[in-house]
């Protein structure tokens, strides 16, 4: 097997190290390490994290193939840094049965460029109704631990409690898309003083808040993991803190978009900035980025939401909600908590490998860079300064609200068990 010198590299962002990798793990890690005949990588000025995990993707196959698939979702996965995505269940047909999971996993096996780990639907066709198969989705191969009913909330309150109950017998995690959906009939932004003046249908705080407050209180009634996902509000904040200061099972994840961008860009009427849980106000971006840096909120996680070019370019009212997120995430999170001076790049590697694989219960992902590890590495330059181009994208959609925007910092190399999968900024 190759042998590949990763030359001075700060390590988690400390002191520069070499770090050896011998086939598919790391051998050695240290100064001065001779490499033999190994490739030699010069990483000077650059840092070394563990591969990225993301908890929340949504790659499209089956179903979607027009706005993305596993492999072309997994290419723009391995471009922004990722080794592992778990890719949400919200297909066609949805992820509700072991048959699909599957196909999901086995699709992200052949793939090579990320590592798949297919997320099973919480209800039969995502409908609310009736408890999928949660059992058979976690005992087949594709061995399922995150369930979520993503792009829809679970709001009846038994089968909330019916999953959580379930998925505590394996340790798995049910994580909620938390939106109350009478609260949010026919809304179309953040409710405020944006959507009042815009006359646009407002989607209220308080229908995140209020299923957020149900949902810790019910985990820690039957004694379960719930996982929040895009956390978006001030408020939701508020609530984390509060359940975690009780000592509950309750994690969350942020996107990097509700970290960066806020409701006043609706005013453009772009539907690259239409979105749910919708962008919110600047308070609670801060509120956000806040708890991120404190550990309130778990992690960061992408939501990445391909659309094909036909469902965004349309009036404001009629357009798809979501954003692609993959090829930016890293950029995104170095500007809004690297560069303020909120999170180190040790922080980065806990929110965006380390916490976001433990909750998700993922083998060999956000694991240590040492010896004897899988070598699953992410290699960044964080001085390099770029205006995002969605042209160049691996994604097969371009739906991205960064068009034209400068971004700090590029993602060099990844490398997947030792595989480069990018080098030097291109797909391998
Ligand atoms: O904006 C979103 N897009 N939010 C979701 O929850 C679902 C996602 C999608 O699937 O497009
Ligand atoms: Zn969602
Ligand atoms: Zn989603």
């Amino acid at each position: 097997m190759s042998k590949i010198l990763i030359r001075g590299a700060k390590v988690l962002g400390g002191e520069p190290q070499d770090v050896l990798i011998d086939g598919e793990t790391v051998a050695q890690t240290g100064t001065g390490i001779d490499g033999g005949d190994a490739t030699v990588i010069e990483a000077a000025g650059q840092i070394l994290l563990p591969g990225l995990v993301d908890l929340h993707t949504h790659l499209r196959e089956p179903g979607r193939e027009d706005s993305e698939t596993v492999l072309t979702g997994t290419r723009a996965a391995a471009v922004g840094g990722f080794t592992a995505v778990h890719a949400m269940a919200n297909t066609f047909p949805v992820a509700d049965t072991a048959g699909v999971v599957e196909q999901v996993w086995r699709l992200g096996r052949e793939s090579g460029y990320c590592d798949v780990q297919p997320v099973g639907a919480v209800t039969v066709g995502l409908e609310g109704k009736q408890l999928a198969e949660l059992g058979a989705m976690h005992d087949s191969a594709a061995g399922v631990k995150v369930f979520s009913d993503d792009g829809k909330c679970v709001d009846d309150a038994v089968i909330m409690r019916r999953a959580l109950e379930y998925v505590k017998a394996f340790d798995g995690v049910v994580a909620q898309h938390a939106q109350e959906p009478r609260l949010t009939e026919g809304a179309q932004m953040n409710e405020g003083v944006v959507s009042a003046e815009l006359g646009l249908g407002g989607w209220p705080a308080v229908a995140e808040e209020s299923i957020i407050a149900r949902d810790v209180l019910l985990a820690a009634h039957v004694g379960s993991r719930v996982h929040i996902c895009h956390l978006s509000t001030a408020g939701s904040v508020e609530i984390i803190r509060w359940a975690k200061s009780k000592g509950w099972n309750v994690t969350a994840e942020v996107t990097p978009h509700h970290l960066l961008l806020t409701d006043e860009l609706v005013r453009t009427y772009n539907p690259v900035y239409k979105v749910n849980p919708p962008l919110r106000t600047e308070a609670d971006v801060m509120a956000l980025r806040e708890a991120l840096a404190d550990g309130t909120i778990d992690c960061v996680a992408t939501d990445h939401a391909p659309h094909p070019h036909e469902d965004k370019d349309c009036e404001w009212a009629a357009a798809a909600m979501g954003m692609v997120g993959l090829e930016t995430a890293l950029s995104v999170v170095q500007q809004t908590m690297v560069d303020t001076g909120l999170l180190d790049w040790a922080g980065v590697a806990d929110r965006m490998s380390f916490r976001p694989a433990a909750i998700g219960r993922l083998e060999g992902h956000g694991r240590p860079v040492s010896a004897g590890e899988p070598a699953n590495l992410t290699l960044v330059d964080p001085a390099y300064r770029g205006a995002v181009d969605p042209a160049g994208f691996a994604s097969r959609s371009r739906n991205t609200p960064y068009e034209g925007r400068e971004l700090p910092g590029r993602v060099t190399h990844t490398f997947l068990r030792g595989r480069a999968t990018v080098v030097d900024g291109k797909l391998a």
